[in-house]
This record gives C-alpha cells, structure tokens and sequence, in this order.
C-alpha cells in the first residue's frame, strides 16, 4: 500500500488503521504504484475551530473521499485531536472504499480500554465516556459499553497500583504437539521437549535469584503467573522441582494470586495438580477452546471434548479455588449454533473464569497460507462474540479483562468473564501496565513500569527480554541482565 502524508501526522497509526481495511499490506518505501495497488492521500491541517484530515484513496479505478474535523476542546490533548481528525478521515474514506466499518472505530491499539479509563480518570461520567467513543473514536455503541464497563471493572478491581508492586511470571515455552491455529511461541519438537529436564532446573534455581533481587529492591510481589505454552506438560518430578522452589523462595508472604495455566486438557492429571496446589497455586485455566468434537479435530488440537470434562471436574476434586476456561470465536469450522453450545456448555459448568478470545491469524500458526480463514468482516465472529458477552452477563459474569490483537476476524476483542471477586488479576496488572513484571523463562520478557517518572512525570516503562528459544536460553545467562535492570529501574525511578 502507498501512503502520501502531509502534515504532523503519525505514520505508523495512519498503517496501523489501513492494516484494518487491508490485513498483511506492507508499506515499502519502494512500494510500486499499480492498479490494485491501494494508494491513500492524507493531509492534515490546522484550521479555525482545531484540525482538519482529508484522505482520498484509490484502488482498481475506485476511488472515494473524506474530509473530517476535529474542534479542539478542553477534554482533548492536541495530539488526539489530530488523531481523531486524521482517523475519522481516513475509515471514512477507506470505509467508503470498501464498505466496511470497524465496530472499534479509529481506536487500532491492543488496549481500546485506555481511552475509556483517561476519560473516567478526569472524572468523566460513565455515560459520557460512551458518548464520547462513540462520537470522537466511532466506536460502535455496543463496544463503547463494555470499554467503558471494563474500565470501571479494573479500576475497581486495581485500587490504586502502589509504585512498589510487581508480579513474577515464570514461561513455560513447551507443549505436546502443535495446535494450528496457535499464535503463540511454543515449542514441540523431540527435540527441544528433551530439553525440558535441563530447563526446569534452571527455571527453578532462577526464580529465586529473581525473586531474591525483588526483595533486595523492595518490589511487594501481588500475583505469581506461570504461563505458557502448556505448563501442565512438566511430569509431577520436575513440577515438584519448580513449584517447590517457587514456594521456598516466596516463604510465607501473602500472595493475592497464584496461577498455575496448565492447559491443554490431555496434559492435566490429579497428581499434577495436587502438586501445583501443595505449593500454593490457587488459579488454572482448563482450555477447551471448542466444545465441538468436529471444529476441535478442525483444528488438530490433539485432544477430545470427553478429555476437557474429565480435565475440569479432575480440577474441581483436587480443589483448585478459581478455574478458568479458554474459548475462541470464529475458529475455522465452526458456526454459530456450534459455539453457542459451547458458551452454554461452558457456563453450564460455572468455571470462575470464561475467556473468549476472538480467531486471530499469526505468522507462526500453520494456517497462515491457507486460504479463507481470516476475514476482514468476521463471518459469524461477531454473532459469537455478542451471544458470548450477553450470555456471560446474563449468568452474572462480568466484563474485566479486555485486549485486542492484530488479525483478529472481523476486528473484535479478547475478553475476560469472571464471577465476583474471582477476577485473574494478573491479567489486569499485565495488560493494564501499572507494575512491573519479572519474567524468568526462555521467550519471556520483563516490564519495569514507573507510573510517574521523577524526571518527566510521564509513565516510563523498560523492557527486558529473554533469549527467545529455550536452547540459546540455557546457554545464556539471563539472570545477571535481569537484576542489573531491575536494580538500576528501581535506583533511578522508584527509590527516593
Ligand atoms: C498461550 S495459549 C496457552 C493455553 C494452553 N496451551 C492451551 O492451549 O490450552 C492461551 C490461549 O490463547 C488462545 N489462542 C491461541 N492462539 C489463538 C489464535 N490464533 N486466535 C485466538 N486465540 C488464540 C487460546 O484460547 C489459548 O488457550
Ligand atoms: S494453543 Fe496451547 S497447546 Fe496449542 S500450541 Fe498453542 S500454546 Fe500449545
């Protein structure tokens, strides 16, 4: 795609909005003019009342055209009143193009809660924070709900974030096959699962180097996340190697919450989940993302919809206090009859937590070359995605946790559903940024977070990442890099 920008416009948000509109287009600066090349004019420029975006955009001998405005008001800094003219110009225009209309509006980010939070921070109503994302951002009415319901939820949920808090995670970067879909780096071959020993012992001695340096720098640990990949793969020797070190190392300090993921419902066994609660985990996810034994053999996901009962009511013996469930909308295969059963399967076996991740096409899924997967308008995605939402509400779910990523069928959200006070408040921390992170584990990354730094009074956020595939990790040494940041953020922007 070929953009001509004129004025003080961010280029990367204006690619970021016509990667809605046109998924996997590049943006080469050598990109070569054609036909069915789309090509978009952008200007901004300053007028009477604040600004004013004009896009035009041409693609196969159609073209189409649209001037916005943004009048400058108190509640609006001067960069988003000229995001809100160059975005409403620019979906417009392409809009037009192609007759489509993002329910997200000109918000492309991974958190469109963000907005909704800064507005209820000034002290703006609940119901003028909707209005307003649906009159500056054109967000549909529906979606500027649940922002703006979430955002209450989080906020309430957080409190107020303490400078000194932070949370561990610990990456468990293995499964026992690979599912097609999957969009996450994990690791399957005999090869790196051989590994697995070697890495589960070194995990185990750094998790307490780690959390040692935390204390050394006064950071209050709130939750403790081991995630993957599918944790539940670790046989209960090894599990009982990290989590017993995890535990000495967290002595009897009180943590908020303690999440073991596990997974993948073939891997979860009693005796693995005894373990992972002896030492104090009290949060897993049981994952069936479909309850259609014909979409999940879609989806080579090697396990059966009998194996997920069996996981979840394993999980419920052996008393693990809060349970999550995976679902995905718009999987290959299925319809919309078929995941609402699921979402009605799901509910019916009340886990604490429901998270309902909308399909997303990822470079690394093995499904990236086939053809008709993804698409722009989401089929039934969007059918699912509100049955999910109402029905999650109507059994006294609530809305806590939200996120988008790119290549998401028909544009919409991840959610998280959970009963009352049963929140993953990991989940919150990380997603909304408001402590750090320590992230121990090969394709982990860490995130010191200063809310206000002393110098700027902005936030500040440092990231630290691992060696991404678990052979060039243990070869590293990861930890002497961990500490020294973490020593020298809290030096410079927490202490004093
Ligand atoms: C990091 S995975 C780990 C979960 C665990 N290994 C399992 O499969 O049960 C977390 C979740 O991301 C979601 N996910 C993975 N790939 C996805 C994709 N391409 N589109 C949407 N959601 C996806 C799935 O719901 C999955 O349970
Ligand atoms: S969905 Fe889960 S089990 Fe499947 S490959 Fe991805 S991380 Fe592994």
């Amino acid at each position: 795609m070929i953009l001509h920008i004129d004025g003080d416009i961010n280029r990367y948000y204006v690619q970021t909005l016509s990667m809605i509109f046109f998924p996997g287009a590049t943006f080469a600066p050598d990109e070569e003019a054609g036909e069915d090349v789309p090509e978009l004019y952008l200007t901004l420029e300053k007028s009477p009342n604040g600004y004013v975006a004009t896009t035009k955009v041409t693609l196969n001998g159609k073209s189409a055209e649209a001037q916005r405005e943004c009048e400058a008001r108190e509640d609006l800094s001067d960069e988003r009143c000229r995001k809100v003219a160059v975005g409403a110009s620019v979906t417009a225009a392409l809009g037009e193009l192609l007759e489509y209309r993002s329910s997200w509006g000109i918000l492309t980010g991974v958190r469109p809660t963000k907005v909704a939070t800064e507005m209820l921070g000034k002290g703006i109503s609940k119901t003028k924070t909707k209005r307003l994302l649906v009159q500056d951002y054109l967000v549909s009415a529906k979606k500027a709900a649940l922002a703006t319901e979430v955002a209450l939820n989080e906020q309430r949920i957080m409190g107020t974030p303490e400078t000194r808090d932070c949370s561990i995670y610990v990456s468990i970067p293995f499964c026992p096959s690979r599912c097609a879909y999957c969009s996450f780096v994990s690791y399957t071959s005999k090869k790196l699962l051989s590994l697995i020993p070697e890495y589960v012992h070194r995990l185990a001695a750094e998790v307490k180097e780690a959390i040692a340096a935390a204390d050394r720098c006064g950071l209050r640990i709130k939750t403790v996340y081991i995630g993957g990949g599918t944790p539940s793969i670790l046989e209960p020797e090894l599990l009982e190697v990290l989590m017993s070190s995890l535990a000495e190392a967290l002595g009897d300090r009180e943590i908020e919450e303690f999440t073991f993921e596990a997974g993948r419902p073939d891997t979860i066994t009693a005796e693995k989940l005894a373990i992972a609660k002896k030492y104090g985990a009290n949060r897993i996810s049981v994952n069936p993302q479909t309850l259609s034994a014909e979409v999940l053999s879609g989806i080579g996901r090697s396990h059966t919809v009998e194996d997920f009962y069996r996981a979840f009511s394993t999980a419920r013996e052996v008393g693990i206090d809060c349970i999550n469930t995976d679902l995905i909308a718009g999987l290959p295969g299925d319809t919309f009859t078929r995941f609402a059963e699921s979402m009605d399967g799901i509910l019916a076996l009340r886990p604490e937590n429901i998270t309902v991740h909308t399909f997303c096409v990822k470079r690394s899924a093995t499904w990236r070359q086939s053809s008709g997967i993804y698409s722009m308008r989401g089929g039934d995605a969007g059918k699912c995605v509100d049955y999910s939402q109402i029905k999650a509400q109507q059994a006294l779910y609530k809305p806590y946790y939200l996120y988008r990523q790119k290549n998401t069928v028909g544009n919409y959200e991840n959610v998280g559903f959970a009963l009352e006070g049963k929140e993953g408040r990991y989940n919150i921390y990380m997603m909304e940024e408001v402590h750090s992170i320590i992230a121990v584990g090969a394709g982990a990354v860490s995130k010191f977070v200063c809310l206000r730094s002393p110098t700027t009074g902005k936030p500040t956020i440092k990231r630290q990442f691992n060696a991404k595939y678990p052979y060039e990790y243990l070869k590293a040494d990861s930890i002497p890099s961990l500490v020294s940041s973490m020593e020298a953020f809290c030096e410079e922007f927490l202490d004093g």
